[in-house]
């Protein structure tokens, strides 16, 4: 068996070095517990960036997949197979506005094809091409193909990849006469918004904010299209993060914990936009996978129980108190936001652009932590993470938080 050193050495010589991940090499995982390669046991408070909402090794997901395994991996869309099928008839269901569903394989494909149908959308209204602007947020987080990185309104993920695809334009999140003035020309055909900011340092949107853009959206003939692939499935206490803010959208993208750490995505499209991309007009060889839609199906099933649902509400009150003693022990911390269990610490600004440091503390102390951005420790567990992992969790940050304000900077 190679060991984590010699691992890490196949990372860095192979690797197209895009990531720098941590000097660790993951085993295998169970509930909100991971182990390495060397038996050391972690407690995972990042959920492979907001993915694994069931946790590890869950026992409904195990049965999903390795019962559809046995039976069909893969049709591609020439053919139709159940599961995805249930998956789509399940998504609709659950959704409460969506009446059709496209199913891919990321994030960032889900975004894509809600881009790409919101441009047809417009298109078939007879608009021409420098009226179907797509409207996004400083800090928004969208993806990171040539286009979705283009929705992405951060330079930091743009920059040296120009020419971008034109026809975007870019409003400060949360200010409603930014938005406004941004649409007032009347040549935006969409907005894509994150109801909670994930990537942008965990920024829920003002409820107002929201509304204000359903009403700009009416007001001009233009989609609203909420990104919920990190936000959704459960995340924020409600199966979507909208359903907590009573906005409605006309198209949301979903991925991330959708299949619960198998590789899924799916578009979602309301009465206003269902009917927009006909035959021919879009498609993938990989997307609504039998495998895959199989799991995400269970995974479904499980984030929409209220035992789920509750543990989110419940679990994120307890984070939020821990974070609040070790700020006062610590003086750590400007403020904690986010909505159930997506809960963003940012630094006070003697600590600015420490939290990486922070997470290198985490795991020597066995804990599993995600930043956003420089400033901000994020947590997102697994929503069905038991009380005792939570304890765990929390006192293994205590104890790295500690390490990290006791040594010298660097
Ligand atoms: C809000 C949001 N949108 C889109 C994406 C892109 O998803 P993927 O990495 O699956 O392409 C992410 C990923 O972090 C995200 O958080």
């Amino acid at each position: 068996m190679s060991d984590s050193h010699s691992l890490l050495g196949l990372a860095d010589r192979y690797y197209v070095p895009v990531y720098r991940p941590r000097r660790i090499v993951l085993d295998h995982g169970r509930g909100a517990r991971v182990w390495d390669r060397d038996g050391r046991e972690y407690v995972d408070f990042g959920a492979g960036i907001a993915v694994n909402a069931l946790g590890h090794a869950h026992p409904a997901l195990i049965d999903a997949l390795t019962t559809q395994s046995a039976k069909l991996w893969h049709t591609s869309n020439v053919f139709v197979s159940e599961p995805p099928l249930r998956l789509a008839e399940a998504l609709v269901e659950a959704s409460g506005f969506a009446e059709r569903v496209f199913l891919c394989n990321s994030g960032a494909e889900a975004n894509e094809a809600a881009i790409k149908l919101a441009r047809r959308w417009a298109t078939a209204q007879g608009r021409e091409p420098s009226r179907r602007t797509i409207l996004t947020f400083e800090g928004s987080f969208h993806g990171r193909t040539l286009t979705t990185v283009t929705a992405t309104a951060q330079p930091k993920y743009q920059e040296g990849f120009e020419p971008l695809p034109p026809g975007f334009r870019y409003a400060k999140f949360n200010d409603v006469d930014g938005a406004r003035a941004a649409m007032a020309a009347g040549d935006v055909c969409a907005v894509l918004v994150e109801p909670v900011q994930g990537e942008g340092g965990v920024m829920p949107a003002a409820p107002e904010f929201l509304a204000a853009l359903r009403e700009l959206c009416d007001t001009h003939g233009a989609l609203l299209m909420f990104d919920e692939i990190q936000c959704g499935m459960g995340r924020t206490g409600k199966l979507f993060a909208w359903q907590d803010y009573g906005v409605k959208p006309d198209v949301v993208s979903l991925a991330k914990a959708l299949g619960s750490g198998f590789p899924i995505g799916a578009m979602l499209a309301g009465s206003r936009a269902a009917e927009t991309l006909q035959f021919g007009a879009h498609g993938t060889t990989f997307g609504g996978n039998p495998l895959a839609a199989a799991v995400a199906l269970a995974a479904l099933s499980e984030l929409s129980s209220e035992t789920v649902l509750g543990n989110v509400a419940k679990q994120a009150q307890v984070i939020r108190d821990a974070l609040a003693a070790l700020d006062r022990e610590l003086g750590l911390f400007a403020e904690v936001r986010g909505r159930g269990l997506m809960i963003g610490a940012q630094l006070r600004p003697e600590f600015a652009g420490r939290a990486a440091e922070i997470l290198d503390r985490c795991v020597d102390h066995g804990l599993l932590l995600l930043q956003a951005g420089p400033d901000v420790l994020r947590f997102v567990p697994a929503l069905n993470i038991s009380d005792a992992d939570i304890a765990d969790g929390l006192r293994r940050l205590g104890d790295a938080l500690r390490d990290f304000v006791a040594q010298p900077k660097p």
